[in-house]
């Protein structure tokens, strides 16, 4: 029988492209989103590239009303929680915004979906969780470690939060992805990153200094301990990480109790093979300069992806080569927007 999968955050960079491989397989698609950092007609292009139209709610998920009636209206089977503030720097400003807003939703969500009976949940985790101190590659039984920065924080927290819930209720079902770094756009190149102001991440930096809106990338160290000397990490093609959502429904369907599982390629990609990568295969320039390390980096990051293709039986297919390709149709795309 076809399955309704609930998107909180579905309009943003991965729930967007989750959406779209979603849509293209035999699942009703339900978003729910504040378009605090994304945009309406995002529900267009889904349109546009799977042909089918995603039911889509403009709402705040601490809302409970409003939460309240959309789990009336529709009887959800899977929920996947994108829905928070993820902006690293941010976080360190605000921290009790970056709290409030990530756990609330978060509880909000886990209360609405008890009362209804909804059983089964995919939580966007993040490879932060490791923190500073387990030795690379990060496999899913280190410990949690202690995060740099509050957003990193609210994720290491709510991974706790559904494990209790877990041990509380032995018909749970919840799968916490943690990803590592997505990049990359649909092939169509009509949904992508899109972030608000300045880039805090690498790809979009990239891509908007290859076409003009920055003059330069800073490359943040080139004296790490990393054959390069700048940063390496495990860079993942956004598609091959919505297919691995769409693996992580099946296995939620089928057991219960708490799982963490990586998402990545479990290569490492230094920044400075991005850029290079970048430049060549789009045959455009990106000039950079090296500049002081960020505080909070690491120079290595990457997963050992045994345990998703154990249980998921999913890995990830595209290359560095088509992260970029990909990113910078996307940019192209994204300027006439
Ligand atoms: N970098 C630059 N210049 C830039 C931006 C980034 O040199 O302008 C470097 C960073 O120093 C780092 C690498 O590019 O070495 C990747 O940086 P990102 O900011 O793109 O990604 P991070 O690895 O720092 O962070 C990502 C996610 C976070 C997540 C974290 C830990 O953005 O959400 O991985 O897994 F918490």
């Amino acid at each position: 029988m076809r399955q309704t999968i609930l998107l909180p955050g579905g309009a943003g960079f991965i729930g967007s492209h989750v959406a779209a491989e979603l849509l293209t397989r035999d699942y009703d698609v339900v978003i729910v989103d504040d378009l605090s950092n994304a945009r309406g007609d995002v529900i267009d292009r889904l349109e546009t590239i799977t042909g089918r139209r995603p039911v889509f709610y403009q709402a705040d998920m601490a809302d409970r009303a409003a939460l309240e009636r959309i789990f009336t209206e529709n009887t959800i089977d899977v929920v996947i929680h994108f829905a928070g503030f993820k902006a690293v720097g941010e976080s360190v400003q605000k921290p009790v915004a970056y709290y409030r807003n990530n756990l609330d939703t978060t509880l909000t969500l886990l209360e609405t979906m008890a009362a209804h009976s909804v059983k089964r949940l995919i939580f966007s985790s993040s490879a932060t969780v490791y923190g500073m101190e387990n030795p690379v590659p990060y496999t899913e039984d280190m410990p949690r470690g202690a995060c740099t920065n509050p957003y990193g924080w609210t994720k290491s927290m709510i991974e706790q939060i559904l494990s209790d819930a877990c041990v509380a209720d032995r018909s749970l079902s919840v799968v916490c992805l943690r990803y590592f770094n997505p990049v990359g756009a649909h092939e169509s190149g009509l949904i992508g990153e899109m972030p608000n102001g300045i880039p805090n991440n690498l790809m979009p930096y990239i891509t908007q200094v290859a076409v003009g809106i920055r003059k330069e990338l800073s490359v943040f160290g080139n004296d790490y301990p990393t054959p390069d000397g700048t940063g390496v990490r495990d860079f993942i093609h956004v598609v091959d990480l919505a297919r691995g959502h769409v693996a992580a429904i099946n296995y939620v369907n089928q057991h219960t109790g708490w799982e963490s599982i990586n998402l990545g390629t479990g290569r490492g990609t230094s920044v400075l093979e991005l850029v290079h990568t970048f430049a060549s295969v789009n045959g455009v320039e990106v000039p950079y300069r090296i500049a002081p390390r960020r505080s909070g980096d690491l120079a290595f990051c990457y997963a050992n992806v045994d345990k998703a293709q154990r249980l998921l039986g999913w890995c990830a297919e595209k290359t560095v080569a088509d992260m970029c390709r990909d990113s910078w149709r996307w940019q192209q795309y994204a300027e006439t927007l």
